[in-house]
């Protein structure tokens, strides 16, 4: 496999092709990656092995926290959190609608409910004041989402916290390489914050996730959950509470201590196909792009996702695009208008007008590192003719 088979040359030189399928997105995948995983299945060590503590230790330094624990997804990581600060039954988790829905799946694992408050219409986060406004006796935990990679308000939900004594866990896996206002990277302020490495993430073991947090005794928690329960001194099928098969294994971590070293420059890339997209697409009559980065906050790109203007098809520019090989997708619709939360809570339109504005209107574009000028220009001058036609 070329080092560069997805990488930087195509990012140079662009592609050419017209007839190509423009993917919504695509790992970066090469030599290095190839190398990592061979040493794992040569080490015959293919699980709870030397590179899990190796991808931690990496990863908690990246982010300037002092521990991490490999899980074996977000989603996981999110449960695993939740569990450490104290989360159970009968207690309340507020948190954004506008999320994939494992951030509010994750409460109901532990028989909790998630509450949901409205969106910031600029960042797309949860709002400080809304969340505060769905605080109750039984809220037990604020659960904030960095949404398409933007920081939320961290320190006005530290606030909240603070004075409504509420725990805090971060859904970071849309974030890595964000950077609050205050210049701490997203994972490095001590609560829990959990990372997701799917394909289509900043950084990807295929499946995986990751807790970053400051405290030694819930990593020691979190550590033990994800492994049946099972406590650091103790010998195979020894277990002492009740856990889980999360483990991430060291195939996945060896994959993911290559993409550590090359994230840098493939977040870089992310940003220059951004900034590509935000040249193209600026001054469309109605279309909204990503907030650009403001007060010192810095978006680790993950999706590219604009607004539509309002009273377009978004389904015929979905049919428009796929005509002309270029896939997109609406995304993200809102959770408590999704079939599961209507029966379970009786959610109605409404209830969120923010997010269910937005949700109507977003549709995330083709969107990696690799994706090159020439690309970029085809998916604007696609769109922008199929908005002009709208
Ligand atoms: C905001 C958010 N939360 C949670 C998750 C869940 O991560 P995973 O798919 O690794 O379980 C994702 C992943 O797509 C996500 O985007």
């Amino acid at each position: 496999m070329a080092d560069s088979a997805v990488g930087q040359s195509e990012l140079a030189a662009g592609s050419d092709r017209t007839d190509e399928v423009i993917p919504l997105a695509r790992p970066v995948l090469g030599d290095a990656e190839e190398r990592a995983v061979i040493e794992v299945l040569r080490s015959g060590q293919l699980s709870l092995g030397p590179r899990v503590e190796a991808f931690e230790r990496l990863f908690a330094a990246r982010v300037g926290a002092p521990h991490a624990c490999a899980v074996s997804s977000g989603t996981a990581g999110l449960h695993l959190a939740l569990r450490a600060v104290g989360v159970g039954e009968g207690d309340e988790v507020v948190t954004s609608p506008l999320s994939f829905v494992a951030s509010a799946n994750a409460a109901l694992y532990e028989r909790a409910r998630p509450v949901f408050a409205d969106i910031d219409p600029v960042t797309l986060n949860l709002d400080p004041d809304a969340a505060a406004a769905a605080v109750t006796a039984r809220t037990r935990a604020l659960l904030p989402v960095h949404i398409f990679g933007y920081p939320a308000d961290m320190p006005a939900f530290e606030r909240l916290a603070e004075e409504r004594g509420l725990a805090i866990v971060e859904d970071a896996c849309e974030a890595l390489g964000a950077v609050n206002a205050d210049g701490t990277p997203v994972g490095g302020r001590g609560h829990p914050a959990v990372f997701g490495f799917y394909a289509n993430k900043q950084l990807t073991t295929g499946e995986g996730g990751m807790v970053t947090l400051g405290d030694p005794a819930m990593k020691e928690r979190i550590d033990s959950e994800r492994n049946q329960g099972r406590a650091p001194d103790m010998g195979w099928l020894d277990h002492d509470r009740l856990g889980f098969n999360y483990r991430l294994s060291d195939i996945a971590c060896a994959l993911g201590i290559a993409q550590l070293e090359r994230l840098d420059e493939m977040l870089a890339q992310r940003g220059r196909v951004a900034g590509l997209y935000r040249d193209g697409l600026t001054g469309i009559d109605g279309l909204e792009l990503p907030c650009p980065d403001k007060d010192g906050n810095a978006r680790g790109w993950f999706v590219f996702v604009v607004q539509l203007p309002r009273g377009v098809d978004r389904d015929e520019t979905v049919r428009v695009l796929a005509a002309a090989g270029i896939q997109s997708k609406p995304y993200l619709p809102a959770i408590h208008l999704m079939s599961f939360y209507r029966e379970r809570f009786g959610h109605r339109e409404g209830e969120f007008p923010v997010c269910e504005d937005v949700a109507r209107r977003s549709l995330a574009l083709p969107f990696f590192p690799g994706l090159g000028e020439s690309r970029a220009e085809r998916v604007v001058e696609t769109l922008r003719a199929a908005l002009e036609r709208a």
